[in-house]
Order: structure tokens, then sequence, then C-alpha cells
């Protein structure tokens, strides 16, 4: 593997961030932290998704320009990444000038190829997914299932891309590469979707919508959402159809691209067309993640249980994020939802952060301490058996990131703190001091402190502040590529002094966590 590229979905900035955004852009800046400790290429893409009718909509109704609000919320989706501590190399707005320029290029090269064409068209839109639906799509009650709205009549002259031209090359496509989509039991669902697909409106009529990349020779029409949107993976590297820049060349095609389950569908459907249309290489995977929810109920504005990242930092008194980013990672295995609540957050992040991996280093270091005043002696031998769990928690840990299994792959690294916690019960290297058997004290203390390095590397692309506090008291460079990764890390000499052992990670208290109950 020489490079890596992945990227996020670009959120709509009608609104301000929410965990579910959140989970997503913490689970992408996690795999491309792992993947920064395998290869020296990694690009992470982000952004933010800013044209379409809601935008238009709210903007209008908080009397300022589509672009202002924009500005605003965009602001708030890149404060809220900062604050949680993901690090994308990237971050693309689809207002930026040389997208939009870039997207005026890919919609005249496809008319000129005759892949968009003009029709008038009569159809259902639905606002909240910026899409046309059938009726087949709708509820019993004819409403959107995924907003819960009626979708409006729209009656207009629009151009269309020639979905149907591309259909059976998609099929194909899928079916010869079941590691295509993560999990893969979604793509059944996509090729059931891909049995009566139709061509697709691309552009919107400027007496509807204003809010969109005009296409180029034809002012009555917008280009809208989805061209424009998913455009953003390859535009962001420098596409524009013509000369493509170095690093486009360098990274296209992407690796992994990171969503949500409810966008599959434009991703292997509608991404896959296009970039067969610009006869450009696929993207290799694309991971599908769960909902997350709220108290197991679905978070909307009208239930009034949305919950802004930040919110959980101050409420529970958090430093930095790793304790969220632990949490929102190990939420949903295999691409399900997964579930938000305080008390399971409280629960959970004691369990693991503060009782089982920060309990075990640090008495580990007090014992050093205090019965060989913080240093490692040369006749410490380690315990073969136990450090070859390690290491196969090193290849178990990569194989689980190879498939995108993030909440498996904290949890294999949990299982080596629990193995390693039982170790040292079993081991009771305070009874080998009382029976003054020294070395093999030493030996237990050393074992653990070695594999606390391989804990710390492990965890770092999920908890960095935590790893990089742990890597300082055991001496170790947390900077070491995966692959020279030993279970052999730990030097001989003087490797801690009592002042300098503290705990990595503070239990969240109990009583903090009640006061956010009484506020919502
Ligand atoms: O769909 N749980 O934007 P968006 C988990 N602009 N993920 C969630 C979620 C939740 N409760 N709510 C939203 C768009 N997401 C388009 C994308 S990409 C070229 C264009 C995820 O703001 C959602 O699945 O509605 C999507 O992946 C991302 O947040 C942005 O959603
Ligand atoms: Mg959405």
């Amino acid at each position: 593997m020489a490079k890596f590229y992945l990227t996020t979905a670009i959120d709509y900035v009608n609104g301000a961030p929410h965990i579910g955004h959140a989970y997503e852009k913490i689970l992408t800046d996690i795999i491309s932290r792992h993947f920064k400790k395998r290869i020296d290429d990694v690009f992470f893409l982000s952004g933010t998704d800013e044209h379409g009718i809601k935008i238009q909509k709210t903007s209008a109704a908080q009397g300022i320009t589509p672009k202002e609000l924009c500005d605003q919320n965009s602001a708030k989706f890149q404060e809220c990444w900062k604050a949680l501590d993901v690090n994308y190399d990237k971050f693309i707005r689809t207002t930026d000038d040389y997208h939009k320029s870039a997207v005026q290029k890919i919609f005249k090269k496809l008319v000129d190829k005759g892949d968009i064409y003009k029709n008038s068209y009569k159809g259902l839109y639905c606002q909240g997914c910026e899409c046309f639906l059938n009726e087949k799509d709708l509820t019993e009650d004819g409403l959107c299932p995924n907003h819960m709205k009626k979708p409006e009549e729209v009656c207009e002259e629009n151009y269309f891309f020639k979905l149907t031209k591309y259909k059976d090359a998609i099929i194909k496509h899928i079916k010869d590469n079941p590691d295509f989509i993560v999990p893969s039991f979604r793509a059944n669902e996509v090729l059931n979707q891909l049995e009566d697909i139709q061509d697709i409106s691309v552009s919107r009529s400027v007496s509807n919508v204003t809010w969109g990349v005009p296409v180029l020779d034809d002012a009555e029409q917008v280009i809208y959402v989805w061209i424009d949107a998913l455009s953003n993976y390859i535009t962001a590297l420098g596409y524009d159809t013509e000369e493509n820049s170095e690093e486009f060349n360098k990274y296209w095609p992407a690796d992994v691209h990171v969503i949500g389950k409810d966008i599959l569908k434009f991703h292997s459907i509608y991404w896959l067309a296009l970039l067969m249309a610009l006869d450009l290489p696929l993207p290799k995977h694309l991971l599908a993640h769960g909902w997350i929810t709220i108290d197991e109920a679905k978070m909307s504005k009208s239930l009034g249980n949305v919950i802004a990242p930040q919110d959980i930092l101050k409420n529970f008194e958090l430093q930095n994020a790793d304790a969220l980013r632990y949490y929102m990672a190990s939420a949903a295995p295999c691409g399900k939802d997964g579930n938000y609540s305080d008390d399971d957050f409280k629960e959970k992040v004691n369990a693991h952060l503060a009782n089982s991996m920060g309990n075990l280093l640090n008495r580990t270091l007090s014992m050093l301490v205090k019965y060989f005043d913080g240093e490692i002696k040369a006749e410490f031998k380690t315990d073969a058996g136990i450090l070859n769990s390690a290491k196969n928690t090193i290849d178990i840990v990569k194989n689980h990131f190879d498939n995108f299994e993030i909440a498996e792959a904290a949890n294999a690294i949990i299982q080596l703190v629990d193995t390693t916690n039982k170790y040292v019960t079993d081991n009771a290297p305070w009874t080998l001091a009382k029976e003054e058997k020294m070395t093999e004290c030493g030996q237990v203390l050393t074992t653990v402190l070695d594999i606390m390095c391989v804990i710390a590397s492990l965890i770092e692309p999920f908890c960095p502040n935590i790893a990089r506090d742990m890597a300082k008291q055991l001496s170790f460079d947390l900077d070491i590529k995966y692959d020279n990764l030993t279970v052999d890390n730990i030097k001989i000499g003087k490797l801690i002094s009592k002042d300098d052992i503290h705990p990595i990670f503070l239990r969240v208290d109990s009583e903090l966590a009640d006061k956010s109950q009484k506020k919502k």
C-alpha cells in the first residue's frame, strides 16, 4: 500500500453539528491516524456541503444571505472537529471557487458527451433528502420515510444524467467486488435499488432554486446538489477535467469513502456512474456506518434530543475529546446503529479507560517505584507467553482496520488490557516482593510495561492525548510505525520517579453526569 486517501461525507450546513456527524468524523479520523502509523502518504478529506434549497430557505428565514449562513455554520463544524481532535488534511467547502468552477466543467463534459440531456419533468421532491422520490419509496401516508414529510410536487425543465446507461456496469462492479460495500450485507439493498433506477435530474430551474452552481451557458439552471456534492472528492484533489493535479494523480482513487447508510445509494450508484462517465477509476471501498440514536430514539430537532458534541465535553468537564472518541468508536460494531446515553458513556469510559487501562499503568509504575526506585534492572527478563498475545494483538488490530472494523479493533485493544490485568493478578508481584523474589517481581512489572507501550501505540488513533501521556510515563516513542512496533520497548535503567506518575484518565464524576441529566 503506497498511499491511502479517505474522505467523510460533507455535512449540510443548515444547522450545527450533532453527535451523529461527530461519529462519522471521529471514525474517519481514527482510520486516518491508524494508517498514518502504517504508511507515509495518507490524505484525509472532510468538508461542508453548502448549496441547496434548505440553505436558501433557512437563510431567508434568518434574514441573512445564503453565503452568510454557510460561513457561520461551516465555521461551527470546523470548530467542532478541532475540539474533537479530528485532524483532516484538507477541508473543502462546496462554495469554494475552485470547486464551483470544476463542477461546471464536469457538468459540461458530461453534456458534451451526451450523458447529460435536457428534459421536462414532473416528480415528487423531498427537500430533506435533496432528491426526487418514487411513489413506491414513500410511506403508506405518502411521506418521505427518512424525514416523515410530504414531498412537494415539482414540474420543471431539468437536465438529466443518463444513470440507466451505467446500470449494468454498476451491478457488475458490486457483484465482482464483494468488499466494495462495507459492511457487505448492505450490498443487497443497493442491488435491489438498482433494479428500477431511472435517469436522474441533476439541475433545478432558477425559478425554484437559486442557491447552486450555475450551469455554464444556461442561466436558467443551477447544478443540483448531488453532482455538486459528490464531486468534492475529486475537486478537492485538484481535478477539473483538464490537466489533473499532482495530488489527484497521486491520491485518486479513494481508498474509502466513509458515509452514513442513508446516503449509500448516492455513493454506490450515482457516484459510480458519474466516475464511469468521466472515465475515472472507482473508489475501493464505501464504509456505510449506522445511525447514532439518543437514548434509543432518533435524534431530531422536533424531539428536542439533538446533542452537540461539545456539550458532552462541557457537561462531563473533560479536558479533551479522548473519552468521547473512544466511546463513539466502540458504539456500533459492523456498521450497525449505535446508541448514546450519558449513563452508558460514563460507565464505559470509567470502566475501560480509568479502571482497566489507567489503573493498570498506574499501579504497575507505582510498584516499580516502590520496589525498585523506578528502575528496570538488566536481570529483568520478560515473559514470552503474554508478550506473544500482545504481538498477536498488533496483527489483529491491523487486520480489523484493513476491514474497517473499528469497534472490533477497540475491543481487541481492551481485551489485551484485560488479559494483562489478569496476568498481574495471577502473578501477584506484591506477593513476590513480600517473598523477596525480586527478580521475578521485576520480570512481571517489566513485561506489563512492555505491553503498555504496545497498548499506547494501538490506542493512539482513538485517544491521542491519553496515548501521549502514557508514552511519556513509559519513555516510549509514540512515532514508531506499526511495522516496527515490537514487544521489547522498555529500556534498562531508571524509568520514572514517584512524582512523575499520574493517572492518564480521571473517572468521569457521577455528580457531573447527574447535573447534565437535569439540564435536559
Ligand atoms: O447527507 N448518526 O449531509 P448530512 C450517524 N450533504 N450519522 C449521521 C447521523 C446520525 N444520527 N445524522 C447524519 C448529507 N449522519 C450530504 C452528504 S456527501 C457527498 C453529501 C451522517 O449533513 C450522514 O449519514 O445530512 C452523512 O454521512 C453525514 O452525517 C452528513 O449528513
Ligand atoms: Mg442527512
